[in-house]
Formats: structure tokens, sequence, C-alpha cells
């Protein structure tokens, strides 16, 4: 079953005489990890946040978990939805990371020990209760990010949205963030959507979304998408390195069962042929 259903959405910024969405069809089913990539402009975030319910389509619909997307259910689907946007800085609420998670809460009527149980759930989810009383100028950003994650997920949404979440970290940083949420997909926590220039994370994600010039230019499982050369150079997408790398092996007759190997897994791969040869 779908969460989100997205219906030949098109969605034009006032006085800008081209599109930004054009005809846009997805449909994003329920606990499943679907990443959009594509490249700066393409109209990613344009589409993350009409399906986040912060601007309303113009053309059209968009329903999620089976409510249609208008004024009239604007905040009932608003509760169903966390969103985590790329700056860290700009969405740390609190004055500590314990009250950042409890201001989304707030809200929500839940008693002061209903409230602390919530708080050191998520927390300890995202790996930061023992940094539960700092502030976040103490904090690097890859932890400001997950305690942006502990705080949408603390009020329960079905659906959560990443609009580059990852790529203002550091690579330790990026990939700390990436393992989280493919972690949070194991544990069926949400439905995920994922707008990212990380093409290692569309890489372990269930579903791919290229966007570009506003228009749906491919879809497919990540084996599919990333098989598919000619899809990629058209959109400009470059391929994660090791994908790259097994791909030439391939095509140099080295045998590969399976493409989706970390950096590690190929290092291991490779001593192993070394020592056959
Ligand atoms: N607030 C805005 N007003 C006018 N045009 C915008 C606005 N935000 C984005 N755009 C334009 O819409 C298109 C898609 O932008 P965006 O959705 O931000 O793409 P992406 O997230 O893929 O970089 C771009 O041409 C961009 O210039
Ligand atoms: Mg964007």
């Amino acid at each position: 079953m779908s969460l989100v259903k997205v219906t030949n959405l098109s969605f034009t910024y006032p006085n800008q005489s081209h599109p930004a969405l054009k005809n846009i069809s997805l449909t994003v089913p329920k606990n499943s990890y679907v990443t959009i990539i594509g490249e700066n402009g393409s109209g990613k975030s344009t589409l993350a946040r009409i399906i986040g319910a912060i601007s309303l389509p113009q053309n059209g619909q968009v329903s999620i978990d089976n409510l249609l997307l208008d004024k009239a259910h604007l905040n009932a689907i608003r509760a169903k939805i966390g969103m985590v946007f790329q700056n860290p800085d700009s969405q740390f609420v609190g004055s500590t990371v314990e009250d950042d998670v409890a201001f989304g809460l707030e809200n929500h009527c839940f008693s002061p020990e209903e409230m602390n149980e919530i708080i050191t759930k998520y927390l300890k989810l995202v790996g930061m209760n023992d940094y539960r009383f700092r502030t976040p100028e103490s904090l690097s950003g890859g932890q400001k990010q997950r305690v942006a994650i502990a705080s949408a997920l603390a009020y329960r949404p079905k659906l959560l949205i990443f609009d580059e979440a990852t790529s203002m970290l550091d690579p330790q940083g990026r990939q700390e963030i990436s393992k989280l949420i493919q972690n949070l997909k194991l544990r069926q926590l949400a439905t995920i959507i994922s707008v990212t220039h990380n093409l290692s994370e569309a890489l372990v994600s269930d579903y791919v979304y290229i966007l570009n010039h506003g228009e749906i230019q491919g879809r497919g499982t990540p084996t599919e998408i990333f098989a598919n050369q000619e899809l990629i150079t058209k959109n400009h997408l470059k391929l994660p390195f090791t994908l790259e790398l097994i791909q030439q092996l391939k095509k140099a007759g080295f045998p590969f069962e399976n493409e989706q190997l970390s950096t590690t897994e190929l290092v291991q791969y490779l001593w192993t042929l070394n020592s056959t040869t």
C-alpha cells in the first residue's frame, strides 16, 4: 500500500516563466525508503516541500496516508510528517539537545514523565543521549543532524523527508547519517523519502527517482538505475566510486555476484583475487 501518491503534479513559482515541476506522478509504498536524485535546480526541494505539506500543489494531486493535500487537510497531513533539512544550524530550536527534542512534543499533551521517556528513547536511537544537556554550539554538524532526526521522530511521523540532510557534513558525518537513515528503514520507524546528492545513499535505498528540469527522467531500483549508464550520464550524475570501479572490473572480466559492496568489502574482494592469481 502506498503512503504517498502524487498524480500529475505541476508547480510554477510566482513570477517564473518555467515550471519547477512538470507533470510528476509517483508513489511511495508504506515503510519503503525512496531516494530522489538529480542535479541542482532539478526541482527536488520543490517536490520535497510539497510532499512535506509546506507548499500546496497547484495542478495535480498529492495524497498522504489517504488524505488529499489541500487547505482543509494541511494540519492533519503535517502531523504525519517529519522533515530534516540541509543546514544543521537552522533547525536547532532548543537551547539544549533535550530542549530541541522536547520542542516538537509540546503540542502533544504528554505528561513530563512521558515526555522524558520519549526524549530518552529517540536520543538513544540516534546515539545522542549522552549529549542531552549540551548546547548546539558544542556539537558537530553530524551530531546536530542526529538531534534533528530525533526531534522529527519523537512525535512519531509516518513519513520522514530528508532534503540533502548530509550535504553540509564532512565525509564522516555524511556516512554516519546515511547509516542512521538505513537503520530507521530497517526498524521500519517511518516511510522515508530522501533527496540526496550522495549516490551511495541512493544505492542502498529501495527505489530511486531521477529528476531533471522538473520532470521524472528515470525511476527504478538502484540496480536498474545504476546499470543504465546512459541514464546516469544524461542526467549529469556521477556513480559512487566503488560502483564505478566494480563496473570497470566487470568489463575487464572479473566476476561480481553482488555489486552493492562497501569500500571495505571491495578491498577484501580485491585481496582474495590477488591471492588466487
Ligand atoms: N522560492 C523560489 N522562487 C522562485 N524560483 C524558485 C524558488 N525556489 C526554487 N526555484 C526554482 O525552481 C527550480 C527548482 O528548484 P529546487 O526545487 O530548489 O531544485 P533542487 O532542490 O533540485 O536544487 C529552480 O529553477 C529554482 O531556481
Ligand atoms: Mg534542493
